[in-house]
C-alpha cells in the first residue's frame, strides 16, 4: 500500500521512550502511562455509569456518547468494550467525538498496539481508517451495533453543527491550562445544547474555572476522588440551560424532525438502486424490517447498474454545503467498501482528474490549497504519468484514495442484510395511505405496506402524489464497455477529462459517459459510442492506441444507457416528506416576509420519506443518504452537520417557490 508521510493535517506526534504518543502542538500526553486504560474507565465510564446504563438498555435502546478529543480512539474502543460486553442485542452504541488533528492511520496503528487487551475492537477500527478527512465521518461496526461520527475539525466549529442529542460526555481534550480553547464557556454552551436533564459528563480535570464554567452552563457538578496521576476529578449531570441565556437556536419547521410515534419498525423502500437498497440497509443495521420493491428482476438494473462507477469528488474550495456532502459521503462509502471484495466489486486504485484547460489547472491549485495532501494533490505530468501507467497530455489532480466501484454489488451486497426482504418484480403503481400503513399497490393487487414508506425510484419518484412537485430532471447517460488488452493492462488509476476511463474490471474498462439531457430512448447508440472514443482520446491517446481504438468498428461497439436524475441545485433530495399544498397554506406569510417563521408544525405527511436525486455521483452521496434517512426515522444524532441536511431537505424547494411566490395556496 502507498502510504503518504503523515500531513499537517494529522497530528504531530513524538513517541517517549515508554513508546506512549506525546502530542507536539500541545506539549501534552494522550494518555498517562500503562494504567491509562483504569484512568479512562474511572473518569469517563465510571463516572457516567455506563455498564448500568448499557446493561439498562431496551431491546432497540441507543446510548449516545459525545467527546471533546478523539485522538487515538482509546476512549472510545474502551467504551465499545464495555457495551459489548453488557448491552442487550439489538442495542446501538453511537459514539460522536470531535478532533481537530487525527492521527495518520500509521501513529494510529502504532498508539492502539499498545493495548493488545482491545484488539478485535482496535483491528475493526484500524480497518475502517480511511478517508478519513475533514468534517462529519461516520463509521459503522460490527453490522451497525456501533455507529461512530468523528466530527474532523475545531470542536468550537464541529459541535454548533451537530444535529442531535447527547446523553454521556467524555471531556478529554488535554489539560485546560495547556489547551484553553477546549475548555471555554462557548463550547460548554454546546455540550449544554446537546444535552437533555438527565445528560451525564466525565472529565479527568478538577480545574475550578473548569468547574464553575460548566455549572454556569447548566450542569451540576460534583469532585470525586481520581485514579493514578489524579488526584480529584470531575462529574456532572445536565439540569436545565440556564434561565438567564438566550434560548439556543432551534429548526425552522419546515426542517424540524418529524415526530411521528412508530407503532412498528417496518419500512417499504420502493425502487433498488444505490439510494433504496442503502436506505434499506441503514434501517435494517437498525433492526428495522424492510419490504425492498423494485418492478425489475433485481436491485441495479437502472442507473446503478453501470459495470464501473467512479468515485469521484468534485469539491469546492469554499465549503459548500455540496463539498461537505461529498467529502463526508466518499468517507461513508469508501469505509463501507471495505465490506466488499477488492478487485472485482470495487478498487481503490485512486482517481487522477486531469488538468485539461488553463481554467481547470487553476480550480485544481486552489484545490490542493484548500485541502489536505492526503485527500488530494497536484501532479506534474511526469509523475501522473507514472501513477497512472499511461501517457497523459497534461498532470492533474490525485485522490489516492478514490477508484472504481462496480454499483450492483453494493446495492447486492446491502440489499442481503437479513432484515430486508427484495420483493423483486413488483412495480408499485399507486401509493395509499390507510389506517397508519402506506399500501403499494400495483393496480388491484397490494404489495405490501407498512408504517413508514421511502420513495427511492430516481425521477420516477414523482409518480407519487408526495413527491409529485420535486423539480426532478432525467439525463441520459451512455457507457462504453472496452475489452482489456495486454498494453491496457499498464493503466494503473482512474483517469478522468470530460469523461472518465478505469482501470479493467473482469477483463473489461468504462468508458463514461455521454450527456443526453432530451433523450427518453435508452437504447444505445453508435453516435455516443462515437463520442464516449472522442472523451478517451482527450483524456490519452496512448490508452486509446492501446485499446486499439483505431481497430474497433463502430457497430459492434458494446455499452449500456440509463438516466440520472438530478435536482437543481445538484443536491440529492433526502428526508421526510410535506403535503405541498397544506404547505403552502401554514406558510403563506413567508411570501410576504422571508423571515418569518410561524408556529404551525410542517404538515408532514406521516411516515413518508424521499431518497433521490443523486445526480453523476450516487456512488458518493446515496449510501450516506440512506444513514440520514435513519437517523430522522430513529432520532438519532445527524450523519451530516444540520445545515447540510437542510440543503438537502425535500422542503427546501417548496419553501424557496413559496418565498419567491411561485406556490399557489389550495
Ligand atoms: C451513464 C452513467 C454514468 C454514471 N457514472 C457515475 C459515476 O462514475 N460515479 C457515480 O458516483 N455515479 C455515476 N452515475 C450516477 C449514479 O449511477 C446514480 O447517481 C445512481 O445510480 C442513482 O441511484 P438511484 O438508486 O437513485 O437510482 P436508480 O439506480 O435509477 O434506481 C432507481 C430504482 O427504482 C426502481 N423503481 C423506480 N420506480 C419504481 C416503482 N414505481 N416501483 C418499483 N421500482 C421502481 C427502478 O427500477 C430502479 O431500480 C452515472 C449514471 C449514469 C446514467
Ligand atoms: C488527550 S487527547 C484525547 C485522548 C483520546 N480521547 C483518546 O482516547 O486517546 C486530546 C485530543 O483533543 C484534540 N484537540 C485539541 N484541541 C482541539 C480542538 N480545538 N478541537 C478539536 N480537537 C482538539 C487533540 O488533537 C487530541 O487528539
Amino acid at each position: 500500500m502507498n502510504r503518504l508521510p503523515s500531513s499537517p493535517f494529522h497530528a504531530q506526534i513524538d513517541w517517549d521512550e515508554q513508546g506512549l504518543p506525546h502530542s507536539r502542538v500541545f506539549d501534552d500526553v494522550y494518555f498517562s502511562d500503562e494504567s491509562a486504560l483504569n484512568e479512562t474507565r474511572h473518569v469517563f465510564i465510571e463516572q457516567n455509569q455506563l455498564q448500568r446504563r448499557f446493561g439498562e438498555l431496551d431491546a432497540n435502546g441507543r446510548l449516545v456518547i459525545g467527546e471533546t478529543g478523539f485522538g487515538t480512539g482509546l476512549n472510545f474502543l474502551c467504551a465499545w468494550q464495555l457495551f459489548a460486553a453488557c448491552a442487550p442485542a439489538g442495542a446501538r452504541l453511537h459514539f460522536i467525538s470531535v478532533e481537530k488533528y487525527p492521527l495518520s492511520p500509521a501513529d494510529l496503528h502504532r498508539a492502539l498496539a499498545l493495548w493488545p487487551q482491545l484488539a478485535p475492537f482496535t483491528d475493526a477500527l484500524l480497518k475502517h481508517y480511511v478517508a478519513v478527512h475533514e468534517g462529519f465521518q461516520r463509521f459503522v461496526f460490527d453490522q451497525g451495533r456501533v455507529t461512530l461520527t468523528l466530527l474532523i475539525g475545531d470542536a468550537l466549529e464541529q459541535l454548533p453543527l451537530i444535529d442531535g442529542q447527547v446523553d454521556a460526555w467524555f471531556l478529554d481534550g488535554f489539560a485546560p491550562a495547556k489547551n484553553p480553547e477546549m475548555w471555554t464557556p462557548e463550547l460548554f454552551a454546546q455540550l449544554a445544547r446537546l444535552s437533555a436533564p438527565g445528560t451525564t459528563l466525565g472529565t479527568f480535570t478538577s480545574t475550578g474555572w473548569v468547574r464553575r464554567a460548566l455549572k454556569a452552563a447548566g450542569f451540576t457538578m460534583k469532585r470525586v476522588p481520581g485514579i493514578g496521576h489524579k488526584w480529584e476529578i470531575l462529574r456532572g449531570v445536565f439540569d436545565a440551560w440556564p434561565a438567564d441565556a438566550p434560548a439556543p437556536d432551534t429548526a425552522p419547521p419546515w426542517f424540524a424532525r418529524p415526530r411521528t410515534p412508530l407503532t412498528e419498525r417496518h419500512a417499504l423502500v420502493i425502487g433498488a438502486g444505490l439510494a433504496g437498497c442503502a436506505t434499506a440497509h441503514s434501517l435494517a443495521m437498525r433492526g428495522w424490517q424492510v419490504s425492498l420493491l423494485e418492478r425489475h428482476a433485481q436491485p441495479a438494473m437502472e442507473a446503478s447498474g453501470n459495470p464501473q462507477g467512479v468515485l469521484y469528488l468534485k469539491l469546492s474550495a469554499h465549503g459548500t454545503a455540496l463539498s461537505q456532502l461529498i467529502l463526508s459521503g466518499f468517507g461513508y462509502t469508501r469505509r463501507l467498501l471495505e465490506n466488499l471484495q477488492r478487485g472485482t466489486d470495487w478498487d481503490g486504485c485512486g482517481v487522477l482528474q486531469l488538468a485539461f484547460d488553463d481554467k481547470e489547472a487553476k480550480r485544481q491549485a486552489q484545490l490542493a490549497d484548500a485541502f489536505a495532501p492526503d485527500l488530494l494533490r497536484v501532479l506534474e505530468q511526469t509523475e501522473a504519468e507514472s501513477i497512472a501507467g499511461i501517457s497523459l497530455g497534461s498532470g492533474g489532480l490525485y485522490f489516492p484514495e478514490g477508484g472504481w466501484v462496480h454499483p450492483p454489488a453494493l446495492c447486492r451486497w446491502q440489499a442481503s442484510h437479513p432484515n430486508i426482504q427484495l420483493l423483486p418484480h413488483h412495480a408499485v403503481l399507486q401509493l395509499q395511505r390507510n389506517d397508519g400503513q402506506w399500501q403499494a399497490w400495483d393496480g388491484e393487487h397490494l404489495l405490501a405496506s407498512a408504517p413508514v414508506a421511502i420513495l427511492a425510484g430516481a425521477a420516477d419518484v414523482r409518480q407519487f402524489a408526495g413527491a409529485a412537485d420535486l423539480p426532478l430532471k432525467r439525463i441520459r447517460g451512455q457507457i462504453t464497455r472496452l475489452g482489456q488488452t495486454a498494453q491496457s493492462q499498464a493503466l494503473h488509476t482512474v483517469v478522468c477529462a470530460e469523461g472518465y476511463v478505469a482501470p479493467a474490471r473482469e477483463g473489461e474498462h468504462t468508458l463514461g459517459a455521454s450527456f443526453d439531457f432530451h433523450s427518453d430512448d435508452l437504447t444505445p447508440t453508435t453516435a455516443e459510442h462515437l463520442s464516449n472514443l472522442d472523451m478517451l482520446q482527450a483524456i490519452s491517446s496512448d490508452l486509446a492506441e492501446r485499446l486499439h481504438v483505431g481497430q474497433l468498428l463502430p457497430a459492434q461497439l458494446q455499452g449500456r444507457a440509463a438516466f440520472r436524475c438530478t435536482s437543481p441545485d445538484y443536491l440529492p433530495i433526502v428526508g421526510p416528506v410535506a403535503d405541498s399544498r397544506q404547505f403552502a397554506e401554514a406558510y403563506s406569510i413567508l411570501a410576504k416576509d422571508a423571515r418569518q417563521i410561524p408556529d404551525q408544525p410542517c404538515p408532514w405527511l406521516e411516515g413518508l420519506y424521499i431518497n433521490s436525486g443523486h445526480g453523476s455521483r450516487g456512488l458518493i452521496t446515496a449510501p450516506l443518504s440512506g444513514e440520514l434517512i435513519a437517523a430522522w426515522l430513529d432520532d438519532e444524532p445527524l450523519p451530516v452537520p444540520r445545515s447540510v441536511a437542510e440543503a438537502c431537505h425535500p422542503n427546501r424547494f417548496a419553501l424557496r417557490n413559496l418565498i419567491r411566490g411561485k406556490l399557489k395556496q389550495g
